[in-house]
Parts: C-alpha cells; sequence; structure tokens
C-alpha cells in the first residue's frame, strides 16, 4: 500500500476485531476447534486489507471525527467475506490454486472438505458480524447486512464467480466481460465503501457515490489482477501467475490487449476520483487518501 496512506491503523483495528471474532470460544470441542484454525488461517495472516481500508476511508470521509471502531465490525465482516471468497475460489474445483498469500493455500492445508466450511463458516460470521454492531444503530446494521447480501450473492460476488467458472472465452465480448468482473470483484469492493458509509449513517446520495466508486475502482483493480497475471511478480503477489492463459480465461487483456487494458484502468480511476464530490470536501484528508488509494490500486504490484 502507498506509505502516505493510514493503513498501518487501519489495518491494526481490522485485524484486531477479527482476531477477537475468530478466537474459538472457550470449551470449544476438537471439531470446532479445527473449523476456527481453518477459518482463521486464511482471514488473519496477511491480505492487503484493501477493503477495510475502504470501510475505514469512507466512514472518515462522511465522518471526519469519527471513532474506527464504530467502522471496525463492517471492516471485519467484509474482510471475512473476501478471505471465504478466496478460499472457494482456490479449491480444486475451482481454480485449483495451490497458493495464496504466499503460503499453501486453504484446501492445501485442511482439505477440501474443511475449506469448503472454512469458507461457510467465515461467510455466516460475516452476516452474524455485521448484524449485531453494538455501535451502529440496528436500522444501520440492517442497511448493512443487506447491502453485503446483495453485493456478494448471486446478484453480486457469488453470481460473477458463476460467469467465471462457466464462462466460453471464445463467446465473451466487452460487455459480458465487463459484467463479470464488475460482479466477481467490483460487487464486494462497492459494498466495502457503501458500509463506510452506512456506519456514519450518511444520506443516500453519499452511499449511492460510494457504490459507484467501488464498482470503478473495482474493476480497474480486477483489471489490474489481469495485467499481473501475465507480467507481474509471483513473489510479490503471493500467488502462481500465467493461470488465466493457461486455463483459456476472459480477461481484459486476452480480449482487449495491454495497451488498452492500461487505458482503460486510467479512465476508471479518474471516474472515480470525480464521483468523490458528492461524498465531501475535496481538500479534506480521508477524501486525498480515497484518490490516492484509486490510482494505487490500478498501478499496484501486489
Ligand atoms: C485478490 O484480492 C482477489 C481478487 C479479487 C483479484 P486482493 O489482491 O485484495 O487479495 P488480498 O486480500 O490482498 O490477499
Ligand atoms: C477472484 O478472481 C475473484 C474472487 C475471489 C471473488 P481471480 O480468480 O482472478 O483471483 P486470483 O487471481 O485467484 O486472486
Ligand atoms: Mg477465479
Ligand atoms: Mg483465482
Ligand atoms: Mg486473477
Amino acid at each position: 500500500m502507498p506509505e502516505t496512506m493510514p493503513n498501518g491503523i487501519f489495518k491494526q483495528a481490522v485485524e484486531a476485531r477479527l482476531k477477537t471474532l475468530l478466537t474459538e470460544p472457550a470449551g470449544a470441542s476438537e471439531t470446532d476447534g479445527s473449523l476456527y484454525k481453518a477459518m482463521s488461517y486464511s482471514a488473519l495472516d496477511g491480505g492487503k486489507r484493501i477493503r477495510a481500508f475502504l470501510v475505514f476511508g469512507f466512514y472518515l470521509a462522511c465522518k471526519a471525527d469519527g471513532d474506527l471502531s464504530v467502522a471496525a465490525d463492517y471492516a471485519a465482516a467484509i474482510e471475512m467475506m473476501h478471505a471465504a471468497s478466496l478460499i472457494h475460489d482456490d479449491l480444486p474445483s475451482m481454480d485449483n490454486d495451490d497458493y495464496r498469500r504466499g503460503k499453501l493455500s486453504n484446501h492445501k492445508v485442511f482439505g477440501e472438505a474443511g475449506a469448503i466450511l472454512a469458507g461457510d463458516g467465515l461467510i455466516i460470521k460475516a452476516f452474524e458480524t455485521a448484524a449485531s454492531c453494538s455501535h451502529c444503530s440496528p436500522e444501520q446494521n440492517l442497511k448493512a447486512v443487506r447491502v453485503l447480501a446483495s453485493k456478494s450473492g448471486p446478484d453480486g460476488m457469488t453470481g460473477g464467480q458463476m460467469l467465471d467458472i462457466a464462462g466460453d472465452t471464445g463467446k465473451i465480448n466487452g460487455e459480458m466481460l465487463e459484467k463479470l468482473h464488475t460482479l466477481k470483484t467490483s460487487c464486494l469492493i462497492s459494498s466495502a465503501c457503501m458500509l463506510g458509509c452506512i456506519a456514519a449513517d450518511a444520506a443516500e446520495k453519499k452511499i449511492k457515490a460510494a457504490e459507484e466508486y467501488g464498482r470503478c475502482v473495482g474493476l480497474a483493480f480486477q483489471i489490474r489482477d489481469d495485467i499481473l497475471d501475465i507480467n507481474g511478480d509471483p513473489e510479490k503477489m503471493g500467488k502462481t501467475l500465467g493461470k488465466d492463459k493457461k486455463e483459456s480465461k476472459a480477461t481484459y487483456p486476452a480480449l482487449f490487449g495491454m495497451e488498452s487494458s492500461y487505458k482503460i484502468c486510467k479512465a476508471l480511476t479518474e471516474r472515480a476520483a470525480e464521483t468523490l464530490g458528492v461524498i465531501g470536501d475535496n481538500a479534506a484528508e480521508p477524501i486525498a487518501a480515497l484518490k490516492r488509494l484509486a490510482l494505487y490500486l490500478s498501478e499496484r504490484n501486489s
């Protein structure tokens, strides 16, 4: 992450919350304990915490004097949902990846059934966490749960993953690929931005603008992921690269070429920055941080 970001503080806040939420309950049986271990293995150790950054960033952009602990449950919920999506994405029946975040993927350590259940456990824990945040009102929590559900369900991330595995690459055009990438990656990123606004009890028009910022940076983020699968450094990325071409995956570089993919990323980043005008004062630090983040996401190397 760019050094100028207050990411150290955001990272600390979400990781402390995740640690508490994923500690196995006292007196848990060995079986319960091993499920918690499998969930923690993927949710606790590693990850750039971009989605948590977005929750905190939008929270502070809407409420400059806000207390980070108010948004920490929503940030933890999003990171648990994201970790679950990665566990399932790496399964042999999905992308069949052996490495994630620089270590063995979940199913290589806990077996396929263990990994499926660790993903299930994290998804359900994510909803429980967002639904019962004690710093927000029941109305805010209901709103947060609905956003998280709609953005990660069949009309969001899960639907995108289905298109991704079912995709007949030869038949996918630009419009279909944009839809696929938006669903599988932008939707969850949008929900992170929206949850930050909801934690601040922001007006609907701000939540809408946050959704659009997330759509743009999320799409740029996935296009960058496609680019890095071709020319990235596996060490920095912490996962096996070169797989998209091998598996004939539908990607932006495959469909539009590298140069156009870079240009599309740049245009999306500019559009994301424009949407921030609705959220808050241009001179304010959280808005500037969200602008830097948009740029970083489209130019990142890890
Ligand atoms: C990886 O996301 C999955 C994609 C949507 C491309 P990240 O690159 O944000 O993964 P972590 O959390 O930093 O490991
Ligand atoms: C992952 O997309 C999207 C989700 C996990 C929802 P990819 O399959 O391209 O992500 P990597 O390359 O494995 O991180
Ligand atoms: Mg995949
Ligand atoms: Mg994958
Ligand atoms: Mg990829």
